[in-house]
């Protein structure tokens, strides 16, 4: 059997949106990008919803609006791509890495207070796998010590918080539609605020900073004058991105009970197996099920994490580690001097974890091989 890791769900209703627009004649942003904004505000209760390029776009313009500097500091967990730190990297700003908790992968919101400096502007929590992290705590250091809550959801949506959707949470809440992601598009991101001020500056800046309708400039009806107001970015989504997310977004719930199903599947089968633990969950939170994380004991077993990904790729599984902590890349270490030592939740976390497959459309058939093929590595290679 083969199973890889990540397939895309794509059925008839995104050929239909896509080839609507195609046909439309309107290819970039317009019309279906507004409708998708517009609906992604209604998913997520946001106030406003800006559409972008891509999750890391989202992320490099929310730091824009909060008016990063030079020498400004952001706290982001050391576990999660290099996407959320790079872009503070952009401003010539400092990444303060932070540790996370070993049991869920997400930042360990109890350490953040103590990496706050003078200098420090804003936090990144990443909802690692799409299960949301600790926000109440997050939201009354950041608000206690003057700092914006920027969080990186490039893991969901659909997720919640005590009930609450994410996107509605934080100050800025910065999404990806990369298309492994659980609402693909290809490319794209968003980012969703409750301020107005810098909903409207994201949507100037994501286009060259000009003004607010020159999207619009090269049609009928639209006007030929517009002005820059600033230096900008080519941010923008295109309408054939947003036609995949439009109707990823209208099946987003179904696509989660397919993940959540699987996810289920795997947690019974390996609760009770003192060699694999699966990642706690909190009761207060509903995951997208974006990842399905598994720790592997590396003192139970005579291979390491590698050997096992090593052997269940000779079974036909195709699996993945998120993430190789920031800490370890040469980029981080050589420019910040960060030290593994520093890290002792996270360090705990990367020798252990393995991404298995989990994607709408995967049946209990293949979920089952999966399980029978790690409890088969497993018990071959105790020690
Ligand atoms: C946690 C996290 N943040 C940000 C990103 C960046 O998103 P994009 O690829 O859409 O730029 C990713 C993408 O893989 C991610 O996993």
């Amino acid at each position: 059997m083969q199973i890889p890791f990540h397939k895309p769900y794509i059925t008839d209703d995104e050929v239909g949106q896509v080839l609507d627009t195609v046909r439309s004649g309107w290819l970039t942003m317009g019309p279906k990008t507004f409708l998708f904004e517009r609906e992604f505000s209604r998913y997520t209760n946001a106030p406003h919803s800006v559409a972008v390029s891509s999750g890391t776009a989202a992320l490099h313009l929310a730091l824009r609006a909060i008016g990063l500097r030079p020498g400004d500091e952001v706290i982001v967990p050391t576990m999660t791509f290099t996407a959320t730190a790079e872009v503070v990297c952009y401003f010539d700003a400092l990444p303060v890495l932070a540790d996370i908790e070993s049991d869920t992968g997400n930042i360990d919101a109890s350490g953040i207070e103590r990496l706050i400096t003078p200098r420090t502007r804003a936090v990144i929590p990443v909802h690692y796998g799409g299960q949301p992290c600790d926000m109440d705590a997050i939201l009354e250091t950041a608000r206690r010590k003057s700092i914006y809550v920027i969080e990186d959801a490039a893991h969901c949506p659909p997720a919640f918080y005590k009930g609450r959707p994410v996107g509605a949470i934080g100050d800025m809440t910065c999404f990806s539609f990369y298309a492994t992601k659980p609402l693909a598009a290809g490319e794209g991101g968003m980012v969703t605020t409750a301020n107005e001020e810098w909903a409207e500056r994201i949507r100037i800046l994501r286009l060259h900073g000009i003004s607010r309708d020159a999207w619009k400039r090269y049609s009928t009806g639209g006007s030929w004058y517009y002005e820059v107001e600033e230096a900008g970015y080519k941010y923008n989504m295109t309408d054939i991105q947003a036609a995949l997310g439009i109707s990823q977004l209208r099946k987003l719930d179904s696509m989660r009970e397919m993940r959540k199903r699987i996810a289920d599947r795997y947690t019974e089968a390996f609760s009770g197996t003192d060699a694999l633990t699966p990642l706690d969950t909190r009761p207060d939170r509903s995951s997208s099920c974006h990842l399905y994380v598994l720790r592997i004991d590396p003192d139970a077993h005579d291979i390491d994490r590698a050997g096992f990904i090593e052997e269940l790729g000779r079974r036909g599984i195709g699996t993945s580690v998120h993430f190789i902590p920031l800490h370890r890349h040469p980029f981080y270490r050589n420019s910040f001097g960060y030290d593994a030592a520093d890290f002792p939740g996270a360090e705990r976390f990367y020798e252990r974890v393995i991404s298995l497959p989990i994607y709408p459309g995967m049946t209990d058939e293949e979920t089952d091989y999966v399980i029978e093929s790690i409890k088969d590595v497993s018990s071959k290679h105790r020690k």
